[in-house]
């Protein structure tokens, strides 16, 4: 058990950081009844089954069982040892930590990590440095001008440059102490045939790339001379995962929130030239498409997404498939209307901030008005057979459509562009949404879909025999009241059946012992097996009433301690029964009957 310095610093990181906030960084919480639900973080899901409980400041997943307080989450969800959680949160809080060694949570292996952390500080620091204030970096600092970058903005994304020199850097690095392959590792430095180090980025405007928690774990270095390739990114390392960050995130995740929407860029540049111009929610991949990851990501934060990618065929094609993406992880879609041969940023460019929010973001395009001018590229609308076949195949996406208000709007659309008769598409568009309704009838009646009702929800309505209930039901209502757990230790002590109950009360009794008062996230920093963590989350959501009465009270006592006895009971006829197995065969087999008859009793109990 933590020692007592410990305890308290623990208790006032948990208080300074309330669940219900640091879980909403992360997850678009709804208040319904006593808990918030979301959508849980940790694993995929349409509707939300991932609930935060403030008064026990705890968070569980009723899908995927995920459970615990606020230092689990942040280690759950930022992947972070124990101690890095701890010291998050103190750092967000501004408590500050003892020296290392209070903590007596083994110290993991995350050295590596930490310093190339810490290199990844010194450089960005190095190369904006550099930009802001050598001779060598005045070419790079006028190229960001020339495109229209402000002071202001260079420091705020750290904007810096990388000088044309090979070693520059590495010994840099060297003389801050840092070891060369774990530079080489994390892609900081290069290595040759010859086993020579280099800096990778030598001559190029570097974009430090922040995690969603705001520390740079790779750069973007943008040739400025013509060389190729235009971008030279970071390779992929345990820190650096293109396929789960999105760049900015950290600073724009709260506009975002605020505003319950997000935009999407392909660049950098076009998500600073849009922070310039006071556009605060975007974000870009970073030269990938976008992945099912991002997309549920976003979708945790907001409804919808509003896509704004190069306005060429490229930038379309894109667009379609990080809409189909968005579109499966349940984000409503719009998508930004910009002319063919712009990009944002060269739209704001050249017609400025307020052109550029009224004309591409305020005039956005909704998905269904994208598709069907994204569609047209795939037919020549001057042949007949061919204008029939894209109608028929925009009937098809409208049937899909939930609302009859917008069904009837493009159907209209539809009608005017094409000089077609609107009854005739109405009553094509009807037999397709009976179609669509048939084949979801089927659907439910095989048992395919969910329902709309939380997934995986078979555990949570798990039957257990009536002893084993009365334990769950029982520990919940100690982890809630101090003198319940002190009455049921004078009854049954820690004689619970099953095993995990029995680890778990004899925890509590410690726990209460010592003074503390009731509150499930505090007594989870006093059990160390996860398992037995994620069982007291689980009991701790278990709806119980405040208020538990003498007689269901005694109800509960009286099965634990009957399956106790019967336990004991057909453990002593067992012994019996073996021992005359062989010199009295009669005798056993009605040693055996009585043992049955005492099971089916006790299973009547349940
Ligand atoms: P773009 O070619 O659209 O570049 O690539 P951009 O954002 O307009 O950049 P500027 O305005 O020319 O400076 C979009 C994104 O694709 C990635 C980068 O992340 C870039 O921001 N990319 C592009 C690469 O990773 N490598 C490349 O060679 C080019
Ligand atoms: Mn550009």
């Amino acid at each position: 058990m933590p020692n007592q310095a410990t305890q308290d610093i623990m208790e006032s990181i948990r208080k300074e950081n309330d669940i219900v906030e640091i879980v909403s960084e992360y997850v678009q919480l709804k208040k319904q009844g006593r808990n918030y639900f979301g959508l849980c973080p940790f694993h995929s899901e349409n509707t939300p089954s991932f609930s935060v409980n403030q008064d026990k400041q705890i968070f569980y997943c009723f899908g995927c069982k995920k459970g615990g307080n606020v230092i689990t989450f942040m280690m759950e969800m930022e992947g972070f040892p124990f101690q890095q959680a701890v010291q998050y949160l103190a750092e967000k809080s501004g408590i500050t930590l003892p020296t290392q060694a209070t903590f007596q949570h083994q110290k993991e292996n995350s050295t590596e990590d930490q310093s190339v952390l810490e290199a990844f500080q010194w450089l960005t620091k190095l190369y904006h440095h550099l930009l802001r204030h050598t001779k060598d970096g005045k070419n790079a600092l006028y190229y960001l001008y020339d495109r229209g970058f402000t002071d202001e903005a260079i420091d705020l994304f750290q904007v810096g440059y990388s000088p044309v020199s090979k070693e520059f850097v590495v010994q840099f690095l060297e003389k801050k102490g840092f070891h060369r392959q774990v530079m080489v590792n994390a892609g900081l430095l290069t290595t040759s045939e010859s086993q020579e180090y280099y800096d990778r980025f030598q001559g190029r405007v570097i974009f430090p790339i922040r995690n969603h928690i705001g520390k740079t774990i790779g750069f973007g270095g943008r040739s400025i001379h013509n060389q190729e390739p235009k971008y030279l990114n970071s390779p992929e390392s345990r820190l650096f995962q293109k396929s789960k960050l999105l760049y900015n995130f950290d600073v724009a995740r709260s506009e975002i929130r605020r505003q319950s929407e997000a935009i999407l860029f392909e660049g950098y540049v076009d998500v600073i030239a849009a922070h310039q111009a006071g556009i605060k929610n975007g974000v870009a991949s970073l030269g990938t498409s976008l992945t099912e990851a991002h997309a549920s990501m976003l979708r945790r934060y907001v409804d919808t997404v509003l896509i704004c990618y190069d306005g060429d065929s490229a930038g379309q094609e894109a667009s379609y498939k990080a809409m189909r993406q968005l579109k499966r992880a349940g984000c409503t879609v719009k998508i930004g209307n910009l002319p063919t041969s712009y990009d944002p940023d060269q739209y704001i460019q050249e017609f400025g901030a307020e052109a550029f929010k009224s004309q591409v973001i305020k005039s956005s395009y909704s998905d269904m008005a994208f598709l069907m001018h994204y569609w047209k590229k795939d037919f020549n609308l001057q042949q007949e057979a061919e204008r029939i076949q894209y109608v028929e195949k925009i009937v098809g996406e409208i049937a899909r459509l939930n609302s009859p208000i917008e069904r009837d709007h493009y159907l209209r659309e539809l009608s005017d562009q094409f000089h077609l008769s609107y009854d005739a598409l109405n009553q094509d568009l009807m037999s397709r949404i009976r179609k669509n309704e048939n084949s979801y009838d089927n659907q439910k009646r095989f048992g395919n879909t969910n329902d709309g009702k939380p997934e995986n929800k078979t555990d949570t309505n798990r039957v257990y025999r009536a002893f084993h209930n009365a334990e769950r039901q029982l520990i919940s209502y100690m982890l809630q009241n101090e003198h319940i757990a002190e009455r049921v230790k004078d009854e049954i002590g820690s004689k619970f059946n099953v095993e995990q109950h029995q680890v778990i009360v004899t925890l509590l009794y410690g726990f209460y012992e010592e003074g503390n008062y009731p509150d499930p996230s505090h007594f989870l920093s006093f059990i160390d097996d996860p398992e037995i963590q994620k069982l007291v989350v689980e009991l701790s959501m278990l709806d119980s009433n405040w208020e538990i009465t003498e007689k269901e009270m005694d109800d509960y006592i009286r099965l634990i301690l009957a399956e106790q006895t019967d336990y004991a009971v057909i453990k002593k006829l067992e012994q019996e029964q073996k021992e005359v197995e062989k010199s009295d065969p009669k005798k056993a087999a009605q040693i055996a009957m009585e043992i049955l008859k005492i099971k089916q009793q006790s299973k009547k109990g349940s």
